[in-house]
């Protein structure tokens, strides 16, 4: 990519849109030079209204017509001809007196894969990831001979991001091997080769919901470590409190229950409460204190007779689930002048700040990719790949990194060489390392990803809310900011709301 500050907002300028000649017949003896240059006459006529340097005079524009295939006829005519070595040789060409217009020349050209190279194509996101590399060898050897000295890092890059889209995996590339054509041209001839698990999204949709399993298997904590903030436990317990008072043997739901927090929290308030948990993910097995049951159930579809419960209770579970079907499902199960207890991060929150901070975080430092190269390393790598992870375990070092991300940082910082240490002698283990490693660090980027997205519904301002809640059709008794702790300059966790199903509304259940 061309690293011009200027570039980015002269290409989005940039209208009509080029249609690139397609000149791999050049080679093959299919388009003669005479009728690329045609194409290239007429192309660069096209473009006069919006490049005004490019001259009208035929003779002029010949001159350089006659530049432009000169350069394409001199790529498809090399052995190693690839798309990547055309797109250079055109980038760096600057034709005097063509001002802006020299930025068209890299666009003019495509060079689609010939067949053989692009019959095979690759799943970014169930191939294993030997024969990913294997496939990325062969095709970046024979296609993109220009980029090699990268190759270790774009595979690396590929493999351990898993892109999901066409764009998303050239946007990878890109950070790993600025050099690389830009993303129209790598369309034009890769779009084959990539097969993607869902079609390629044309515009912005939600990120999917993070495989919450994974969440309960490794950390066994919720993003609170354990133990609730004190603003959470006042108001859980003074909820829990009102509960008992009104009936000791109460019928309690958790939505989003994880490991039970507000669940023990409800123990302590009554032994004789009836709590039951329920989670979209497999979570540990309750607690053993009597009287809890859990369930794998999803908040969109709960599983329980209309009116089952007393009170409903959710600590940063509900608003996780769709809640345009959830907010009703809990309605259906609570019995008329049922209670429940919500707590809710908001997009303005310090969770969704952290969540913004740690993708920035991710995104900019290529530990990922770092981890991936360990796998490469691992895999049989070379000297060569070990003279680059250690390079760059050096360059990760000077890198200044936000407190509230160190603790991943040196995990991964000390982990890579330890694992390296470890190839001979337990391989198994070292794999297993870079295994967890990358499973923590991708996970904690697609949960962060979704919250972002999914918390962007809840509204943000008081009025909003009660407004919002009672389209659900809920009577609002308290809507409260929670903070983290009584450090209150910084933004709230969230909201704490307590509602009620009304006694008769006339709604259907
Ligand atoms: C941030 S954790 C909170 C867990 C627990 N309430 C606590 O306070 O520690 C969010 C929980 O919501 C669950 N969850 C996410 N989406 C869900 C859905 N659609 N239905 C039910 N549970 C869901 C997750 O599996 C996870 O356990």
């Amino acid at each position: 990519m061309i690293q011009d500050a200027n570039d980015a907002p002269a290409r989005s300028r940039q209208a009509p849109r080029v249609r690139p000649i397609d000149i791999s017949g050049l080679r093959v003896g299919t388009l003669t030079l005479q009728e690329t240059k045609r194409r290239l006459r007429q192309t660069l006529f096209a473009l006069r209204e919006s490049y005004p340097q490019i001259p009208a005079d035929a003779k002029k524009l010949d001159t350089i017509v006659d530049r432009l295939a000169n350069v394409a006829l001199d790529a498809v005519s090399a052995t190693d001809v690839s798309m990547a070595i055309l797109f250079r040789r055109l980038q760096g060409l600057r034709i005097n007196g063509m001002g802006q217009a020299n930025r068209l020349w890299p666009q003019l050209f495509s060079l689609p894969l010939e067949r053989g190279q692009a019959e095979n194509s690759v799943s970014v996101a169930t191939t294993s990831r030997a024969d990913l590399s294997k496939f990325l060898r062969v095709l970046w050897s024979t296609h993109f001979a220009g980029t090699r000295g990268r190759l270790e890092w774009i595979i690396a890059a590929i493999a351990a991001w898993r892109p999901r889209s066409l764009r998303e995996l050239h946007r990878r590339i890109e950070r790993v091997e600025a050099s690389f054509p830009d993303f129209d041209a790598f369309e034009k001839v890769y779009a084959p080769v990539f097969v993607f698990e869902t079609p390629a999204a044309t515009g912005p949709s939600e990120p999917a919901s993070p495989d919450w399993t994974l969440l309960w298997q490794y950390e066994g904590a919720s993003g609170y470590g354990g133990d609730y903030p004190a603003d959470v436990k006042d108001f859980l317990g003074t909820f829990l409190c009102r509960v008992r008072d009104l009936d000791p043997r109460a019928r309690i739901l958790d939505i989003g229950t994880g490991s039970y927090a507000a669940i023990l929290l409800a123990r302590e308030v009554s032994t004789e409460f009836e709590l039951i948990g329920i989670d979209i993910a497999d979570i540990p097995a309750p607690p053993e204190v009597a009287r809890i049951q859990s369930f794998k159930m999803s908040a969109e579809s709960l599983g329980f007779p209309n009116e089952a419960f007393t009170a409903v209770m959710s600590v940063n579970g509900i608003e996780y689930a769709d809640v345009d079907r959830a907010f009703p499902e809990m309605r259906r199960v609570m019995q008329p002048g049922a209670r429940a207890a919500l707590v809710l991060h908001r997009p303005d929150s310090l969770i969704v700040a952290r969540a913004r901070k740690f993708i920035e975080f991710l995104d900019s430092t290529l530990l990922m990719e770092t981890l991936a190269l360990s796998w490469l390393y691992l895999d049989g790598g070379s000297e060569a790949i070990e003279r680059e992870l250690v390079g760059q375990l050096l360059e990760l070092k000077k890198r200044k990194v936000d407190k509230q991300f160190v603790r991943y940082f040196s995990r991964v910082m000390q982990g890579i060489p330890e694992a390296m240490q470890k190839l001979h002698s337990a391989p198994a283990d070292a794999y297993a390392l870079i295994q967890r490693f990358e499973t923590d660090l991708r996970w904690t980027y697609e949960r962060d990803r979704f919250l972002i997205s999914h918390m962007s519904r809840i509204p943000t301002d008081r009025q909003d809310m009660l407004k919002w809640l009672g389209t659900y059709g809920f009577a609002v008794d308290a809507v409260q900011e929670v903070f983290l702790d009584s450090d209150h300059s910084v933004p709230p966790v969230g909201w704490a709301v307590q509602l009620r199903k009304p006694v008769a509304t006339g709604r259907s259940q």
